[in-house]
């Protein structure tokens, strides 16, 4: 019976160690970014009915097709989407001269609203699908090696693919 009882207690034991082993040696695969070029972002700016709406700030392509109300086709914020428009929101503008993603020239004020509603709307309310190539790569086309994605634990990357 004590004979057992100490086989069961060992079986239990190694198993636990088996796992904890699998554990150290398992290291999570980093999920792949897509990348959007301008021409590729402009494709879901909201003119088709039925088709994803994206919109990128700061570099980050967030999928805003659930605020349709926002940015679908004849909606108040339509201009903002199928491209990066960062400055846009900085300012709270529509004027077409802000809807680019340069920052030059903001001031501290608006770069901290910037924050507030990337921050408090964007990654909070709408999962990111990836990043515009101006945010992945240097100017000259090569890796920008301080990319990193965003922290978004409580959105999966959305992969069309
Ligand atoms: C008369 C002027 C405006 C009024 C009355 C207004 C009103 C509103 C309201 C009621 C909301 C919804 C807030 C909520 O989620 O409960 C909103 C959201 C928003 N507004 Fe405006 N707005 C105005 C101008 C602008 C302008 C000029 C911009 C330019 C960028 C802008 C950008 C936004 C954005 C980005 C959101 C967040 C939408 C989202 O949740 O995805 N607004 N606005």
């Amino acid at each position: 019976m004590a004979t057992t009882r100490t086989c069961v207690l060992l079986f239990v034991l190694s198993a636990t160690l088996a796992e904890e082993d699998v554990k150290l040696k398992y290291k999570a695969p980093t999920k792949p970014v897509r990348l959007f070029t301008e021409e590729e972002l402009r494709r879901y700016d909201g003119s088709q009915e039925g088709q994803p709406i994206y919109m990128a700030v700061k570099g980050v392509v967030f999928d805003v097709t659930k605020g349709k109300e926002f940015y679908g086709k004849d909606a108040p914020y339509n201009a903002l989407v199928g491209k990066d428009s960062t400055r846009a929101v900085a300012k709270m503008s529509l004027d077409p001269a802000d809807l680019t993603s340069d920052t030059t020239g903001l001031t501290e004020e608006q770069l901290k609203s910037l924050d507030s509603v990337f921050e408090g709307t964007y990654k909070s309310k709408y999962p990111i699908v990836g990043y515009t190539a101006s945010r992945i790569l240097n100017e000259d086309g090569s890796p920008n090696k301080d990319f990193r994605p965003e922290d978004q634990p409580h959105f999966r990357i959305k992969d069309e693919f």
